[in-house]
């Protein structure tokens, strides 16, 4: 029998684009929440529910897993350091524990083009996957530790980890701002397909669809994981609404400081 694939943050919004494109492989699925509706849950998949830093439920869940994709985190670019924490870096460091525990080949997970927004915000563009992480935010500061610390499990315990930078992932852009690094479900769907399978033993990858004016580079990915965007976001640029940026990731700060942010 084919050993299951454990998906993380698998009631959210990333998930519910990526599960169609997981095809027939056993399912295992984790959320802190239940989902909201019981056909999001792919027949035979099995659920469960919890903290990713509840340790016992992390063994349960990477228990007999061949490769996890884990997309368990808060999204937000305005979270603060105390909302960030816990869901993206003690849990992701958690997750990493567990799989390099249970003999886990490969775990797959969501970076985010924040993690080098501060070359977008100042214009560096396009950008190389290849250059120092350079976070525009707290959230994105999150996922460039989540980038280093997955390369020490890969360095040090054997873990495989491919990260995936994904940009503003929703069904089609609806924003300016998402034009230059809109990732469509069926560009996510063939990058984390590849990410599994990819003869990598640990790299990092923009994630993005096609652009005009794209601002991440994918010849890495292309070389890589032999990416190539089926979706382009000028099919969709003459229906945008125009929120006066090109930038997807935080545009440079021009206000103080949040408290705790
Ligand atoms: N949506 C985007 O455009 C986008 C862009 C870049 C990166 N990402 C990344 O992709 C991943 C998924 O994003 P999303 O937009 O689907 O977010 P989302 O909030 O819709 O889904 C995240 C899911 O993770 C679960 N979760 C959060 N913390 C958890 C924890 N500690 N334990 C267990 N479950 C937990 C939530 O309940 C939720 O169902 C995140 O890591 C996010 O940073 C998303």
């Amino acid at each position: 029998m084919t050993a299951p694939l454990l998906l993380t943050g698998a009631c959210g919004r990333v998930a519910q684009l990526l599960l169609p494109g997981l095809g027939e492989r056993p399912l295992r699925l984790l959320d802190r929440t239940t989902p909201a509706d019981p056909a999001d849950v792919p027949a035979d998949a099995e659920v469960l529910t919890g903290e990713l830093t509840d340790r016992d439920l992390l063994a349960r869940a990477v228990e007999g897993v061949e490769a996890v994709v884990h997309l368990a985190g808060d999204p937000s670019p305005t979270a603060t350091w105390e909302e960030l924490r816990s869901p993206n870096v003690d849990g992701f460091a958690a997750l990493l524990g567990a799989a390099a525990d249970h003999g886990v080949r490969r775990v797959v997970y969501a970076s985010s083009v924040h993690a080098m927004g501060r070359y977008e915000a100042t214009g560096r563009v396009p950008v190389d996957p290849a250059w120092a992480p350079a976070p525009c935010c707290p959230y994105g500061a999150t996922k460039a530790f989540d980038e280093a610390v997955a390369g020490v499990f890969a360095h040090r315990w054997g873990l495989s980890t491919i990260g995936l930078r994904l940009g503003a992932t929703v069904p089609v852009p609806t924003k300016r701002s998402q034009l230059t690094g809109w990732l469509g479900p069926q560009d996510l769907r063939d990058l984390v397909t590849r990410a599994l399978t990819a003869s990598v033993v640990t790299g990092v990858y923009p994630a993005v669809s096609g652009a005009e004016r794209s601002h991440w580079d994918l010849r890495l990915a292309a070389d890589e994981l032999g990416y190539r965007p089926s979706l382009d976001s000028r099919d969709h640029a003459g229906a945008v609404e125009d929120d006066g940026t090109d930038v997807t990731t935080c545009p440079p700060p021009d206000v103080p400081r949040a408290p705790g942010g």
